[in-house]
């Protein structure tokens, strides 16, 4: 059979990437975090766009040369058509479609959701694909979303976040503890040395399985304001335990939508993917849940958690394997359902 090699090309958001896949597996798998950002405590449209124009091409060589392929030697080019920042994502797209027009190989669209779901199917030491159907989670910075997953291209949305993305409420809490952006790896960190049983937030009462994490971030707030007002030290003294119980709260409103997902539909195969997937509250909540209630949990390498263009390599390659190849007048989208 033909040796098949996908450049795959992701520019949703503030992290360029280029990837060369063979088959399932990555031969580079290579990322420009844009740093700039840090400075306005959030990412800036305006400026990520310029990034990723001066990052693309740089990265794509350094794709070809860590996977020791020549570009002559592709089969296909893959990109992430949306959702996204509409600036950022018209950067990924015009490049692959010349790059495909150039080399005379097809283009394959990707949608940015579906293939952090798809990243499970990437080739990877000790890790095991889950089997159709699964529930898929995905938690980032920008998504919240519940996923039915049937088949690589048969999903089903049963739920999002109604406001503030997961990765989001992490990042205002720590925003509201004075912790420089992106918090949520350091909400975790000191979440591990804090009892998150000391303070209690209330988890909202959203219906179905959608989710909402506006309200927590309020609620810190005022307890915030509230104990800061009694004690001007409270945040520093207290730090640990707050991380730990802000933590918990967030922990806990994703695992009662997802036990219900599992209720609802029988299916006790759950995966999740996105940057919140490397917070270690979740994955021990998913271990104890493998243990107490049978499930079966995925959770992909960190490198295919955070956004990375090996995801959207694997949909290139499991829809060249379908045919299903991208006309040219194809055009980026802000806003795209899988
Ligand atoms: O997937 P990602 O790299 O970019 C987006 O598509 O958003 O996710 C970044 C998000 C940030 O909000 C960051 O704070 C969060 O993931 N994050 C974490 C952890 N590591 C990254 N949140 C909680 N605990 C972590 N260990
Ligand atoms: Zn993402």
């Amino acid at each position: 059979s033909q040796d098949l090699y996908i450049l795959a090309i992701e520019s949703s958001c503030d992290d360029t990437s280029a990837a060369v896949l063979h088959h399932r597996r990555t031969l580079s798998n290579v990322v420009a975090t844009q740093r700039i950002h840090e400075e306005y405590g959030g990412v800036v449209p305006e400026l990520a766009s310029r990034a990723h124009q001066q990052n693309i091409v740089p990265l794509v060589y350094r794709a070809l040369a860590e996977a020791n392929i020549d570009k002559k030697q592709l089969s296909a080019i893959a990109f992430t058509r949306g959702p996204g920042l509409l600036g950022s994502l018209l950067v990924g797209t015009s490049f692959a479609k010349s790059l495909s027009l150039g080399l005379g190989i097809p283009l394959i669209e990707v949608n940015h959701m579906e293939a952090h779901i798809l990243s499970h199917f990437i080739e990877a030491p000790g890790k095991t694909p889950p089997p159709f159907p699964f529930l898929a989670l995905t938690i980032s910075g920008g998504h919240t979303q519940l996923v039915l997953v049937k088949d690589y291209f048969d999903m089903k949305i049963l739920g999002e976040t109604l406001d503030d993305a997961v990765g989001e409420a992490f990042d205002k809490s720590a925003k509201l503890l004075g912790l420089p952006y992106p918090g949520g790896p350091l909400i975790d960190r000191y979440a591990s040395q804090g009892d998150p049983g000391r303070f209690t937030f209330p988890i909202p009462k959203v219906p179905g399985l959608d989710f909402s994490f506006s309200g927590l971030k309020t609620s810190i707030l005022y307890f915030l304001q509230r104990e800061s007002a009694h004690d001007p030290e409270f945040v520093e003294k207290q730090r640990d335990h707050i991380c730990a119980s802000i933590q918990a709260t967030i922990v806990e409103i994703l695992m009662r939508k997802l036990k219900k997902a599992v209720a609802q539909t029988g299916v006790h195969h759950v995966a999740i993917a996105g940057g919140v997937a490397a917070n270690s509250g979740i994955r021990k909540a998913l271990a104890a849940a493998e243990k107490d209630l049978g499930w079966v949990t995925y959770v992909p390498p960190f490198e295919y958690c955070t956004d990375n263009a090996g995801m959207i390599g694997i949909v290139g390659y499991l829809k060249y394997l379908d045919g299903r190849f991208t006309d040219y007048r194809v055009s980026a989208r802000a806003r795209y359902q899988i």
